[in-house]
């Protein structure tokens, strides 16, 4: 049996894609700092309880087990916050990225897929948007994520790495079937804000109403978090056949605005939405839409998950799943 180490694995993207890889038949080990103190108790994963910076601890992890592959995940995401407080993006994402691959590459361990982002194109010129397009980050995490896949690219070439950079549209939606939910502190995505304001006496608040776009609000493409987490099992088994490193979008090629959102959430979950219209969020590009052919075509990728509806009925039903402990099989390496 395969053993893979998951970094980020107890977060969002990260546990529906190791819930995924378990169920493939992989030995599923996690790395998770738990730094959100998010709720996580799964048997189907070994979950180490650390900080992927240190160096001690990877070596630990890559000395006792035999690991064939690393998938990463973690790191920080809010778009918004990265424009105002750039640093803990630069040492969480690039800093600690260093210290993976440094050990990764004193271990032989030569297989990695990253979650890399859309952040990358920054504001696009033409859309859908392929890899092909330029990349100029208007936000600090995109510039992040763009900064570790140079890195990426370098160490394939002098070290031989092979990797895959995954590069996600909007990830929404949620498993809780399996007890996998969305959950972040604090929560600044669309999707279960809006649910969350259906569902209590608060607005929702829409980030600027005057973009260049059909009816003034930002657009995304929106894909069901179970087809991202299929994406990774399909870049492992692509690296594995010899597959040629490099980056692949994650999206479907359909964008919704924020006030199609409101609107699919009202007629799915039979509710209906307070919301006010605030000034733009920084960082906020106006259209952000995939070309995913390629990943389509290479990977053999698909996102059958994938439309608003389906997306949103799952993140509805996610809010009911109880507050978890984490779970007793967490060790300290
Ligand atoms: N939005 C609102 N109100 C809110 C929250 C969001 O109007 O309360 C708007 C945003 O301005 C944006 C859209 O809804 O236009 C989507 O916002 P999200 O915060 O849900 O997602 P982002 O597009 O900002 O970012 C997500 C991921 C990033 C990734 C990006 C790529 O969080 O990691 O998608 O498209 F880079």
């Amino acid at each position: 049996m395969e053993t893979l180490l998951v970094i980020g694995g107890a977060g969002y993207i990260g546990s529906h894609t190791s819930y995924l890889l378990a169920q493939y038949g992989y030995q599923v080990i996690i790395l998770d700092s738990f730094v959100h103190n998010q709720p996580f108790e799964h048997s189907w994963a070994t979950v180490i309880r650390g900080d992927y910076g240190d160096s001690h601890l990877l070596q630990r992890i890559f000395s006792s087990h035999t690991i064939t592959a690393v998938m990463h995940f973690a790191g920080f995401t809010s778009v918004g916050e990265s424009v105002h407080t750039p640093a803990p993006y630069y040492e969480n994402n690039v800093a600690k990225t260093m210290v993976l691959l440094r050990v990764m590459h004193e271990y032989a361990v030569d297989t990695l897929v990253f979650s890399s982002s859309a952040a990358v194109y920054g504001i696009p010129d033409i859309t859908p948007i392929t890899e092909e397009h330029a990349t100029q980050p208007v936000n600090a995490y995109g510039n992040t994520k763009l900064v570790i896949e140079y890195m990426l690219h370098d160490y394939a070439q002098a070290y031989g790495l092979r990797f895959v950079a995954l590069r996600y549209f909007n990830a929404a939606g949620a498993q809780p079937e399996h007890g996998l939910c969305e959950y972040h502190v604090p929560e600044t995505h669309i999707i279960p804000l809006a649910i969350e304001a259906a569902l209590s006496t608060g607005n929702f608040n829409i980030f600027g109403d005057d973009y260049p776009t059909p009816d003034g609000t930002c657009v995304r493409d929106y894909v069901h978090v179970t087809d991202i987490a299929q994406a990774h099992v399909c870049a492992l088994h692509y690296l594995n056949q010899g597959g040629m490193s490099g980056c692949f979008n994650l999206g479907t090629g359909s964008g919704y605005s924020v006030r199609e959102i409101l609107m699919t959430i009202a007629q799915v979950c039979g509710v209906s939405i307070k919301y006010i219209v605030k000034p733009r969020r920084a960082g906020d590009p106006a259209i952000l839409v995939a070309d995913a052919s390629k990943a389509c075509n290479m990977l053999h990728w698909d996102h059958r998950y994938s439309q608003l509806p389906v997306i949103i009925e799952s993140a509805y039903r996610s809010i009911y799943i109880g507050p978890r402990r984490v779970p007793q099989q967490s060790i300290t390496v």
